[in-house]
Parts: C-alpha cells; sequence; structure tokens
C-alpha cells in the first residue's frame, strides 16, 4: 500500500482482487459509458489562474455541512452492497470517515444496517434514500435513520428505473447468496422478478417508486425533520423546484454516469445548478472527483462539498478500512496542496478567478 501514490492507482488492484462480476458492477457506467468517462474527462479541461506571493504556511480546510463541522470539504457518497468489496463493508467506511473528521452517507441497498453502521462509534453520517412503492417501508428506513443518529436524508431523484448497464446485463450480475441488503431483513420485499437480465435491475424495478415527484418531497418531509438533500439534480429548472419543495440542499449528481448516458459531466452542469441556488442552500457535486486539483476546481464553480463513489469501493478491495482511510487522506494532501499552490488559506478564499473554463469569454482580446 505503501506504493500508493494517488487515489486512481486503487482500481487495478481492485480489479485483481475482485471477481470480474463485481468490479464490473463498481466500475462501469450506462449504455455507451459516455457520461462515465466525460465525468472524469472534463475536470481536466478546466485550468488553473494560481496567484503568487500570498502566505500560505497554513492552510485550514475545515468547513460546515448542514451545520456540522468537518475537518474537509471531501465526503463519501452512497455506494451500495459494499461487502462484494470487503467482507466489513459500510462499517468499515464508516470507521475511515470518521478517522478522518469527515461525513460518510450510507446507501438504502448496503450489506450492513443503518443501526450496524451508527454502532461502529461516533460520526457524521447521511442516509441515502430510494423510494419504494410501499410507503411504510420508506416511513419505517427514515424513522430508523432518525432514531440510530443520521443527520440528513439523501434522496436520490435521478432512478426511477435503473440505468441499462451492459456489463451487468452480460455478467448476469446477481446479489453474492451469502449477502443481504441489510436494511431490509426480516422484511417482505414482494417478489422479485427473475426474468429480468440483471439481478440488481431486476430488483430496484420491482421496488422502486416509478412515480416519485416533487409531491413525495413534501410527503418525506411530514414524515421527518431531519434535512433533505436532493441527489442527481443536472438543470437550474430542477434547481429552482428543490428550492420550492423545501430541500436543504443539492447534490449535482449523474450517479456517477450510471443512469441517463449523455448527460453532462458534473462538473460542466455545476455552475448553471449554483448559479440558479442563488446562494440559498448549499450545493454539493460528485462523479469523477479523483484529485485534490478536482476539488479545488468544484470549489472555485460554487460547490460547498464534493462526494466520492468508485474511490471508496475500489479501496475497499485493495486494502480495507486503511485503504478508504488513505483515499482521503491522499485527497485531503492534495486538496491543501494545490490551495497552497494557487494561494489560498481557507476555503472561502478559493474564487471563481482561481479557474478558467472552456466557456469563460477570454481574458485577452483578440487582434483586430
Ligand atoms: C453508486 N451510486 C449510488 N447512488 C445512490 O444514491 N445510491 C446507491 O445505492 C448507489 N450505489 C452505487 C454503487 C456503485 C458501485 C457506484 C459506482 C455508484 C452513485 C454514487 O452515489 C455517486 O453518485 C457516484 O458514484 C459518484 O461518481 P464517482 O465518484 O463514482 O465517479
Amino acid at each position: 500500500m505503501d506504493q500508493i501514490t494517488n487515489v486512481s492507482e486503487y482500481e487495478a488492484i481492485a480489479k485483481k482482487n475482485l471477481p470480474k462480476m463485481v468490479y464490473d458492477f463498481f466500475a462501469s457506467g450506462a449504455e455507451d459509458q459516455w457520461t462515465l468517462k466525460e465525468n472524469l474527462l472534463a475536470f481536466s479541461r478546466i485550468l488553473f489562474r494560481p496567484r503568487i506571493l500570498i502566505d500560505v504556511s497554513t492552510i485550514d480546510l475545515s468547513t460546515t455541512i448542514l451545520g456540522f463541522k468537518v475537518s474537509m470539504p471531501i465526503m463519501i457518497a452512497p455506494t451500495g452492497m459494499q461487502k462484494m468489496a470487503h467482507p466489513e463493508g459500510e462499517c468499515a467506511t464508516a470507521r475511515a470517515a470518521s478517522a478522518a473528521g469527515t461525513i460518510m452517507t450510507l446507501s438504502t441497498v448496503a450489506n450492513s444496517s443503518i443501526e450496524e453502521v451508527a454502532s461502529t462509534g461516533p460520526g457524521i453520517r447521511l442516509f441515502q434514500l430510494y423510494v419504494f412503492k410501499d410507503r411504510n417501508l420508506v416511513t419505517q428506513l427514515v424513522r430508523r435513520a432518525e432514531r440510530a443518529g443520521y443527520k440528513a436524508i439523501v434522496l436520490t431523484a435521478d432512478t426511477p428505473r435503473v440505468g441499462r448497464r451492459e456489463a451487468d446485463i452480460k455478467n448476469r450480475f446477481t446479489i453474492s447468496p451469502s449477502l443481504t441488503l441489510k436494511n431490509f431483513e426480516n422484511l417482505d420485499l414482494g417478489k422479485i422478478d427473475e426474468t429480468n437480465d440483471s439481478g440488481l435491475g431486476s430488483y430496484d424495478v420491482g421496488l422502486i417508486d416509478r412515480s416519485l415527484n416533487w409531491k413525495d418531497v413534501k410527503w418525506l418531509q411530514t414524515i421527518t425533520t431531519l434535512p433533505i438533500l436532493i441527489k442527481g439534480v443536472i438543470t437550474a429548472e430542477d434547481t429552482r423546484l428543490c428550492i420550492q419543495a423545501g430541500a436543504a440542499g443539492i447534490i449535482v449528481s449523474n450517479h456517477g454516469g450510471r443512469q441517463l448516458d449523455y448527460v453532462p459531466a458534473t462538473i460542466m452542469a455545476l455552475e448553471e445548478v449554483v448559479k440558479a441556488a442563488e446562494g440559498q442552500i448549499p450545493v454539493f457535486l460528485d462523479g469523477g472527483v479523483r484529485r485534490g486539483t478536482d476539488v479545488f476546481k468544484a470549489l472555485a464553480l460554487g460547490a460547498s462539498g464534493v462526494f466520492i463513489g468508485r474511490p471508496v469501493v475500489f479501496s475497499l478491495a485493495a486494502a480495507g478500512e486503511a485503504g478508504v482511510r488513505k483515499v482521503l487522506q491522499m485527497l485531503r494532501d492534495e486538496l491543501e496542496l494545490t490551495m497552497a499552490l494557487s494561494g489560498c488559506c481557507s476555503l472561502k478564499e478559493i474564487r471563481r478567478d482561481h479557474i478558467v473554463a472552456e466557456w469563460d469569454a477570454p481574458r485577452i482580446a483578440p487582434r483586430l
């Protein structure tokens, strides 16, 4: 593990360690996987405008998220079924997040329960919610998250149906029989449609409520006092609707390129959402964050923080809790260095002027 010098290197180790079906499930995206690749590539088209001769001898990466103090603006996105990556699964991730002083989001479709993850020790945790047709089940999940001390509900809004991930279809992806979706243990989930090619697809198609709409965001507020973050926002129109619906925050996300292919990279969509939010609620981003420079670029475009998905499952597969800790530490160190080299001592000093995006007007007027 000492040989690892950046987050992306964990993917090759995970690929070696995992059965092909599991690696493909973690790695792949929808259809042509254009959005999957673009999420990473788009960061590389944003360049820096660093400032020099600024005293950067002390740098503060800490911030406040939903009123909670965290050590850095880098958090953990919900990814399902983490025991397929490592036997300690979500509990290892929770411990790593807590050790790093940051936030973990637990997926509805986790292999460790809401309560098991809470019992790993102190930590700021959010619960990601898929809304199922059975609203009693949804109410129970939300109540359990509240009771277990989770601080917010992350409502995933980009998954009325599961995107077409062709690797999963080819591999006839199924959840290992020794693993369960722990949050549903002892609950009657009804019949799972076995006829679909992808096991996950059939699972979700059978249970996720395709009729989920803005009224349900209001309904959710009648069953919980927890703040609700809406995950999967890509447009200004939906940003305004999120605010009207009472969301406490927005996560600009395309589900890591796993849902609708050919939506823009999240870093391309971020500024539109930030402008539409007009500072009324915080805007976060996930998708393709692999470097501290990526984090800096997202903050410069107005994000209040970022979440990482695949780097967590890949490092978990490579080295368990220690792997996730190292990923968080490397991103932290890289962000700190980027800030120093850009002339920023604190997150609030990171401004739009520190970067240049391809849609910016040229600064040097062309000669006539
Ligand atoms: C996900 N994601 C996801 N999102 C969600 O709301 N609930 C979930 O259960 C899952 N599960 C999941 C599994 C796997 C294997 C992946 C890769 C992703 C999406 C996730 O929260 C996040 O949006 C993306 O992973 C962010 O992109 P990166 O960091 O993976 O590029």
